[in-house]
């Protein structure tokens, strides 16, 4: 995602309905100040890989921007956590979100290099957690936490995708 494509991730969480954020068991009152966090996360675009605490991938169709992908909890060569969103409604459910995913997975094993991604949606959000499943990932576990810095408490399920042992 280039800096200057930001304003769709920090505008899709804060412009939200309460019911949505509850669905991604996103807290609203966790998410940074809006300008602040536009800031913030065009100058983290910028820094060297193995500085970031957040990676950014910019979903496009047909040179539209339709949605984005991050990675967190970045370990170069070993692991990473990633979230999907697709932002128009209209755009969900058609194959998308799993086409996205397979290409985002291999985006960030390779440019990460990571030997396993994860991912951990709320457990009750059914579309993630098909989409997931879909899109090659294993199940790990089910278990309760704060998953992230914008979330709130709740049950998340735990999903893996390991390289494959044939990859370079
Ligand atoms: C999660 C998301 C990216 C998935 O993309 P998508 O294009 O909707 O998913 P797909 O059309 O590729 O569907 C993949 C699977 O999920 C299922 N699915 C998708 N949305 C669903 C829903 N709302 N309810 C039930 N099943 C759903 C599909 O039926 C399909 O299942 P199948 O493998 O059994 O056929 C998208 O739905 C989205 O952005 N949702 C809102 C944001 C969100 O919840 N993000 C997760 C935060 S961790």
């Amino acid at each position: 995602m280039p800096p200057s494509a930001v304003g769709i991730r920090v505008d899709y969480f804060h412009d939200a309905s309460d019911e949505y954020l509850a669905l991604l068991g996103v807290a609203r009152d966790r998410l940074p100040e809006r300008e602040a966090w536009r800031r913030a996360s065009e100058l983290e675009c910028t820094r060297p890989l193995g500085q970031r605490s957040m990676y950014a991938v910019l979903w496009e169709l047909d040179g539209d921007p339709v949605g984005f992908s991050t990675a967190d909890r970045i370990v170069l060569g070993e692991s990473a956590f990633m979230h999907l969103h697709l932002v128009e409604e209209s755009r969900r459910r058609q194959g998308l979100g799993t086409a996205f995913v397979r290409l985002t997975v291999e985006h960030y094993l390779e440019v990460l290099r990571l030997r396993r991604l994860f991912c951990e949606p709320n457990a009750f959000n059914t579309a993630p957690n098909r989409t997931l499943q879909r899109a090659g990932f294993s199940y790990v576990l089910s278990r309760q936490g704060t998953p992230g810095p914008i979330n709130g408490f709740q049950t998340t399920t735990l999903w893996v995708y390991e390289r494959p042992a044939s990859a370079p």
